[in-house]
């Protein structure tokens, strides 16, 4: 099979996922050559790429064809310190990887739930849409070239990558939401207020209206929406006057003044920062992180297998309850209303819930990874067509 690149593959790159994702749609192309005798890539693969190499994992290092030089760093040690997935065990059991299947990751992060499934004998297409993740993960899974394509995209835009692909069924589709542990503690990301740093928030750097765009240029009824629909915060209304009128006389730059300032004024007492919601409803904004759940969970069907899994792991009840929703409209297979003379069959019925309730972590691993308490995770699976 020859590939060679297209001009509808190239409008693609840029509309749906930026110039940043050329380099790793070629690594996507080459990566493709391996599995073009498997089912689930169809004969006329819209997915192209002019070279010939053996190649399985996107990435800058190495020349092409030859083997890149061994990472210097321990690959132990800078794995947990990146990241600790979350629900290991549990993840296994609900994607049920083995050789033969194919999954996409679409939060690749530090790579370790990828890995895992790699160990398991599965292949992966990983997504993630901040580069210094793949970075890690490249060096990470470097052991399972072959069977591991990484790429630089956000998870909403799968369906046009894999269409591109000719991909059109997966034995399961896993997302880890949120942010990594790496990205929380690197202050220069400005994920967070226990380290000072500059008010950016954005998972893909590259794109998109910063932390500190939204909180010096929107007005006082945008940021309370913000606060109340993406942080639940109370005193919403109130936080978000001040903060237009303090930035008249100075504009936010760092994390550590906009959560002094929220501090201050929400005179909220207590064990949890005063400014702990209003964080994570901007970082919720500044990623459109609901909107792009909403686009994975409508579009995820499609692209399974009967048979195959869908695997959602949430952390606040905001993401939780969009899941839930989704999940349930899935696998409802009658609605019947009162002023109906009969039940109506759902069109949207093809998926079996896996899990009535979500999934959480016990307390051997809450105790080793306090970031498994907020941890919740919910799986169903296709049904026949
Ligand atoms: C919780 S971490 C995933 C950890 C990973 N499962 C592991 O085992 O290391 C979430 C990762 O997903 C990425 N991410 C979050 N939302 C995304 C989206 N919409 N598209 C692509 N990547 C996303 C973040 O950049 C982050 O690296």
């Amino acid at each position: 099979m020859t590939f060679s690149v297209t001009s509808s593959l190239a409008h693609v790159n840029l509309a749906k996922i930026g110039l940043a994702g050329v380099r790793y749609w070629a690594e996507f192309g080459r990566w493709l050559m391996h599995l073009d005798h498997w089912p689930w890539v169809g004969a006329t693969t819209g997915v192209t790429c002019g070279m010939m190499m053996q190649s399985g994992l996107g990435g800058s290092g190495g020349r092409e064809g030859e083997p890149e030089e061994p990472s210097p760093v321990s690959d132990e040690f800078d794995s947990l310190s990146y990241h600790v997935p979350v629900l290991p065990a549990e993840v296994i059991e609900y994607m049920c990887p083995e050789p033969g299947k194919l999954f996409l990751d679409g939060t690749l992060g530090g790579g370790g739930h990828t890995e895992l499934m790699l160990q398991a004998g599965a292949q992966i297409i990983a997504l993630d849409q901040d580069a210094e993740a793949l970075e890690h993960a490249r060096q990470r899974l470097r052991s399972f070239q072959g069977a591991v394509c990484l790429l630089k995209s956000n998870f909403r835009s799968f369906p046009a990558m894999l269409e591109e692909a000719g991909i059109t069924a997966l034995d399961g589709i896993l997302v880890d939401l949120g942010v990594s542990s790496h990205q929380l503690d690197d202050a220069t990301r400005g994920f967070s207020f226990q380290n000072d740093g500059p008010l950016d928030m954005r998972m893909n750097p590259d794109e998109g209206r910063s932390a500190g765009d939204l909180i010096n240029e929107e007005d006082a009824e945008e940021l309370e929406r913000i606060f109340r629909d993406y942080g639940e915060e109370r005193q919403a209304r109130r936080i978000a006057r001040a903060i237009v009128q303090r930035r008249e006389e100075k504009p936010f730059t760092g994390t550590a003044d906009l959560a002094n300032f929220i501090a201050g004024v929400s005179q909220k007492h207590g064990k949890t920062h005063p400014a702990t919601l209003c964080f994570q409803a901007l970082r919720i904004a500044v990623n459109d992180e609901l909107g792009a759940l909403e686009d994975l969970l409508r579009e995820a069907p499609r692209f399974l297998k009967p048979g195959g899994r869908l695997v959602v792991i949430s952390f606040h009840s905001l993401e939780d309850r969009i899941v839930k929703h989704t999940l349930q409209k899935y696998a409802t297979e009658w609605h019947d209303r009162p002023e109906w003379p009969e039940p109506r069959r759902n069109p949207d019925y093809c998926m079996k819930l896996l899990t009535r309730k979500p999934v959480e972590a016990g307390p051997e691993e809450t105790k080793t990874n306090p970031r498994a308490r907020s941890a919740k995770l919910r799986a169903a699976i296709k049904l026949p067509s």
